[in-house]
């Protein structure tokens, strides 16, 4: 395949390890949800994707689709096309039609499952240039060097955003904003604020996948790190916590135990969480201001009829 090159920029962030000894050292303890993507992880998270309860890649994709054509005018066709996070790459297939672009920058933390979804994009638009980068984007987001020159476009679908805390999205926004340099834009896709009977059903879904994903974690910390745990003695715990505007998810030790790890003990009392992600709602007004405060303007944002999701689209100023 002629249209797709690697680039293995793996970041020296913080390793599974250091992220697991750290983070449970801490009274209040908890993992950065970037650790749930490894190969099994980003499956699960694909299976995830297609349960009924979890509305929002289908509302994106459906927004996505019906747009491809406005983003396009707004945007123009021939831009460098980024994807933070990239994963499957199926939503950006809503739109590389329309936008044309002239290079594709997928870019994922987990390189195996990064090259084989490259590697398919590639037999699918053999006249689209792809450099696929191995890239832990909540530390940085390196271009490589062969991707051409040109005004860029970042696509951050998914609410991926959601998963930092304000001040961190805040962070991100600055370093998309680097990134992009003159004349880029952002298209970006981000959940609503709603009622909590929907958004806990979308993270406890019937399948139990959601548990599943939550629960890869420790056979992470079993397999990888041979620590000495029991993933049966802990549960999936995720609801919405309306004051912070932010679904929670946790792993809860059903019994008082002690987790060893290279000679490092951790101990759980019965009942003692472990806290494993935040995904922050934001509605249009505060996601617009949080966009404004880091360089951007709006150009247009859209919301969907049952006011379930939003795509901004958004200049660096
Ligand atoms: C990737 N991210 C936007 C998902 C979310 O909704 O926060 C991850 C996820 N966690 C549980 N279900 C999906």
């Amino acid at each position: 395949m002629e249209n797709v090159t690697f680039h293995d920029h793996k970041p020296r962030a913080l390793s599974l390890y250091d992220a697991v000894v750290s983070g449970l050292s801490r009274s209040d303890k908890s993992i950065p949800p970037k650790f749930f993507y490894d190969q099994r992880g980003s499956e699960l998270f694909d299976r995830i994707c297609e349960q009924p309860e979890y509305y929002l890649p289908t509302v994106e994709c459906r927004m996505l689709a019906e747009l491809a054509g406005e983003i396009a005018t707004l945007t123009g066709t021939g831009r460098v096309l980024i994807e933070p996070g990239a994963g499957s790459a199926s939503k950006v297939r809503l739109l590389l039609d329309a936008l044309r672009p002239s290079a594709f920058v997928p870019m994922d933390i987990s390189f195996d499952y990064l090259k084989s979804s490259a590697r398919d994009l590639a037999l699918e638009y053999p006249w689209l240039p792809i450099h696929a980068a191995c890239v832990d984007f909540t530390h940085s987001l390196p271009v490589p060097r062969e991707v051409p020159d040109g005004p860029r476009l970042l696509f951050f679908p998914g609410s991926s955003l959601g998963n930092f805390n304000p001040g961190e999205a805040g962070r991100f926004l600055r370093l998309v904003h680097r990134t992009l340099g003159d004349r880029g834009m952002m298209l970006i896709g981000v959940d609503t604020k709603k009622s909590e009977g929907v958004l806990n059903a979308a993270y406890n879904d019937a399948a139990g996948l959601t548990a599943d994903f939550n629960l890869n974690l420790l056979q992470r910390m079993q397999q990888e790190l041979d620590a000495d745990i029991d993933p049966d003695v802990f549960e999936h715990l995720a609801f919405y916590n309306s004051d912070k505007g932010r679904i929670e998810m946790h792993l809860v030790s059903t019994r008082e135990q002690t987790l060893r790890l290279n000679g490092h003990r951790f101990d759980f009392k019965e009942g003692e969480r472990l806290h494993t992600e935040n995904s922050y709602k934001y509605s249009p007004a505060e996601f617009i201001g949080l966009a404004t405060e880091n360089g951007f303007s709006e150009v247009r944002h859209w919301v969907d009829d049952d006011g379930l999701f939003a795509v901004y689209l958004v200049g660096a100023v």
